[in-house]
């Protein structure tokens, strides 16, 4: 029998293309820096049953339409910002991501975001290296603010929320959220409090958000937010980049509207050499790490490769995203 064609959009872990060809026959993009361009993956999907995407390509209907044989959409991902899904349901297509798996590795990210920005550990390692260490100890010298005791407001209560809840429970916070769904269970569970989005903004020593990127939550975080908070607050963001209004939170930070940032993802990435966050001292950056350890990024590669082969073998995925494509094309065995 002929294999059915996969292509996969970067370079992955071995394990993860080793699932794909039991089943498939696979072509993976030469690229490792740089995503895909956009005429090749138009090019390459033409005869392809099965995609494998990272947060890097647009799959929108454009690409699915160049597609006609396409079955399914994996995503390298939990968030699926940059897939059209109602485009792919329309079509029969099966979209699937990868939830779970990451969520401690990114929750101990934003955690060392909110420490390192808490504690000024970036900026102390630069002054270092710049031998800029010159002076005796004092006790000013890159003081920063506390983290025990403090109040972690959380945006956004799904898997990633309420496991940085945990962690903040670990250090003594008050931790205080908002989500559209009421968590009755975590709150009990976990001892946190459910508030407006405006109390939590007002109150909080630490905002962090875990929301997907929609229609209704970009700019979610714009000139109006950050200057409910408090001016000693400090934001944090592993979500998407769109979800906080980097301009204003640029005039925010260098004017003292808030005390700090940490921010992992960005509006525009790779962020803009120009972006003038980069000349701002009191704001730590990395290059979308969040899920970046070894054990989670080579998960994500084996989960979103059983994904996809799932649906190629006439099987309900493990980690479906528009569930209502099962009945545009039922699932054959
Ligand atoms: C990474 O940003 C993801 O959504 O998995
Ligand atoms: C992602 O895993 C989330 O639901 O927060």
């Amino acid at each position: 029998m002929v294999k059915p064609k996969v292509y996969v959009t970067r370079q992955l872990f071995d394990e993860a293309i080793e699932i794909l060809e039991e089943h498939a026959d696979v072509e993976v993009y030469e690229g490792v820096d740089d995503a895909i361009p956009r005429e090749l993956l138009l090019e390459k999907v033409a005869d392809v049953e099965g995609l494998l995407s990272l947060l890097t390509e647009r799959i929108d209907a454009e690409v699915m339409d160049a597609a006609e044989g396409l079955r399914v959409i994996s995503n390298y991902a939990v968030g699926y910002n940059n897939i059209d899904v109602a485009a792919a349901t329309e079509r029969g297509i099966y979209v699937t991501n990868t939830p779970g798996i990451l969520t401690d590795t990114t929750a101990d990210a934003a955690f060392a975001l909110l420490m390192a920005a808490a504690r000024r550990i970036p900026e102390a390692d630069r002054h270092i290296r710049a031998r800029g260490w010159i002076h005796a100890w004092g006790p000013r010298m890159f003081i920063g603010t506390d983290i025990h005791g403090k109040t972690l407001g959380i945006l956004g209560m799904g898997r990633i929320g309420s496991a940085i809840a945990k962690r903040a429970k670990g250090f003594d916070m008050k931790v205080i959220y908002h989500d559209l769904y009421r968590r009755e269970d975590l709150e009990e569970e976990l001892g946190i409090d459910y508030k407006s989005r405006d109390e939590v903004l007002r109150e909080a020593d630490f905002v962090s958000l875990h929301v997907p990127l929609t229609p209704e939550t970009h700019h979610m975080i714009g000139a109006g937010e950050l200057e409910a908070m408090k001016e000693t607050a400090i934001l944090i963001n592993t979500s998407r980049g769109p979800v906080v209004d980097e301009e204003a939170l640029y005039e925010a930070l260098r004017d003292g509207a808030i005390a700090g940032a940490g921010l992992d993802v960005f509006e525009v990435e790779p962020i803009n050499p120009g972006s003038p966050l980069l000349d701002l001292d009191n704001i730590v950056l990395t290059p979308h790490l969040a899920s970046g350890s070894v054990e989670t990024r080579t998960k994500m590669a084996t989960t979103a490769a059983l994904n996809l082969v799932s649906v190629l073998q006439g099987k309900e995925p493990p980690n479906l995203v528009n569930p209502e494509v099962m009945k545009i094309r039922p699932i054959v065995k």
